[in-house]
């Protein structure tokens, strides 16, 4: 495979979404190579199928593990039918939140267990691991503000204490991810302005894949 892999990650109003536009315009000008932008579940009829029954209120009596094997489901199916068939067209991936996120919001977040997760992620991806992570860290109180702001009161009480722990735990797992795996997950101070952290990231990945850029 000669394409590159690169994942974005980090807490809710951490600015993913946000950065990615950006550095899309920023790479699709400055790249040699083709770039597909992406996010999971991926736009692909399987995996919004499967992402409608996880959302789906009426679920009340979904189990964790069960919400953490469709979640693995949509994304291998998302991994077969655009990330790996990118790959091997030399295609530059840029995608929104991967295997990563299962490992801090499920494992840890919601208390399954890492290594839990850990083991049906790897069934569903067959080890293939991204070439890169910007992990975007921000507390989860930065980040829960930024999402608030223009909601509505209705959604804001939702937000509860327990929440607030839960995203902690969020945050604590990437930490520690980033730590376990410095190779390749490179931590961006994300409470710094959007500009800023959306330069840091692309002179991340313009330093690593140098060759895929014009000169
Ligand atoms: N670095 C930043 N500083 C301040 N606000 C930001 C920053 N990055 C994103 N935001 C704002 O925070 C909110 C959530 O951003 P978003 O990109 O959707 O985050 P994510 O995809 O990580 O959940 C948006 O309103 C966005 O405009
Ligand atoms: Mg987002």
């Amino acid at each position: 495979m000669t394409g590159v892999f690169v994942t974005i990650e980090g807490p809710d109003g951490a600015g993913k979404t946000s950065a990615i536009k950006k550095l899309e315009r920023m790479l699709k000008k400055n790249l040699q190579v083709d770039l597909i932008v992406t996010r999971e579940p991926g736009g692909i009829p399987i995996a919004e199928k499967i992402r409608q029954i996880i959302l789906d209120p009426k679920n009340m009596e979904m189990d964790e593990r069960t919400e953490a094997l469709l979640y693995a489901a949509a994304r291998r199916q998302h991994l077969i039918e655009k990330i790996l068939p990118a790959l091997e067209k030399n295609t530059f991936v840029l995608c929104d939140r991967f295997v990563d996120s299962s490992l801090a919001y499920q494992g840890a977040g919601r208390k399954i267990g890492v290594e839990a997760v850990a083991s049906i992620n790897q069934f569903a991806t067959e080890g293939l691991t991204p070439d890169l992570t910007l992990y975007l860290d921000v507390d989860p109180e930065t980040g829960l503000n930024r999402i608030q702001k223009g909601r509505t009161q209705a959604e804001l009480d939702r937000l509860d204490q327990e929440s607030a722990v839960f995203h902690q735990r969020v945050q604590h797992e990437y930490l520690k991810l980033a730590e376990q795996f410095p190779e390749r997950i490179v931590t961006i101070n994300a409470r710094k302005g959007l500009d800023q952290v959306v330069t840091e990231c692309y002179q991340v990945i313009k330093q690593k894949y140098a060759d895929k850029f014009h000169s």
